[in-house]
């Protein structure tokens, strides 16, 4: 079955606690939480609290996804509070990616990895038996609002044929129209900032995209 996993990117640091309680009522499968240091994109978010907020105010999968230059060193404090850590394929040369996927395996943690618009899946062949998910980036990482890349579709759907079993994520521009297309092509986690956070209606909102 299709999953939910609401990106917290844009909400109001005040309200996260019930922003994300709000949210796993309404039937998120996982939370999605942005770690950005402002040089592998230019934004950064608070990721470290987002983390701590979110393991307080949920048992649900927390699925963290570092948008940093040195994801290695960065994600050592994260690693206890998580689920699932993402990092790129662009930001760790060969042994980097072998030392995170060594290192994710012996803490028992889900690892994916992720690729930007602009990265062909080739660069993943090597490592799809050694990790548990990919995301795909459906816009440029760095800001939610964005519109989806339909280019990225077609990645998606060599994926699939490649790994029939792998848990393929999408991020970026995911709404009702978009759910669909990366949904046929493959993508089995969908991430949704905007599509869930701003709904008016988010257990809806969260059911439309799944279904
Ligand atoms: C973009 C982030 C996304 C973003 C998605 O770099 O990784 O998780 O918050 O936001 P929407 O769904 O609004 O595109
Ligand atoms: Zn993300």
């Amino acid at each position: 079955m299709v999953k939910i996993a609401p990106s917290i990117l844009d909400v109001n640091m005040d309200d996260l606690e019930n922003e994300i309680k709000d949210v796993v009522v309404a039937g998120a499968d996982y939370i999605h939480i942005d770690v950005m240091d402002g040089k592998f994109v230019p934004n950064e978010t608070q990721g470290l609290k987002m983390l701590k907020v979110a393991k307080k105010a949920t048992d649900i999968t927390l699925d963290v996804h570092f948008m940093v230059e040195n994801p290695k060193e960065y994600m050592q404090e994260f690693i206890e509070n998580s689920d699932i850590i993402t990092f790129h394929v662009e930001a760790a040369d060969e042994n980097t990616r072998e030392e995170i996927i060594q290192l994710l395996r012996s803490k028992g943690k889900k690892i994916g990895m992720s690729i930007k618009p602009n990265t062909s899946i080739e660069v993943l062949i090597p490592y799809l038996n050694k990790i548990d998910m990919v995301l795909v980036m459906t816009v440029e990482p760095g800001f939610g609002l964005q519109k989806l890349i339909p280019e990225t579709i077609e990645k998606i759907k060599e994926l699939r044929k490649l790994k029939p079993e792998l848990d393929i994520e999408v991020d970026g521009g995911i709404n009702i129209e978009t759910a669909k297309l990366v949904k046929e092509a493959g993508a089995n986690i969908l991430v949704a900032g905007t599509a869930v956070f701003k709904s008016e209606n988010r257990k809806q909102a969260i059911e439309e995209l799944r279904k």
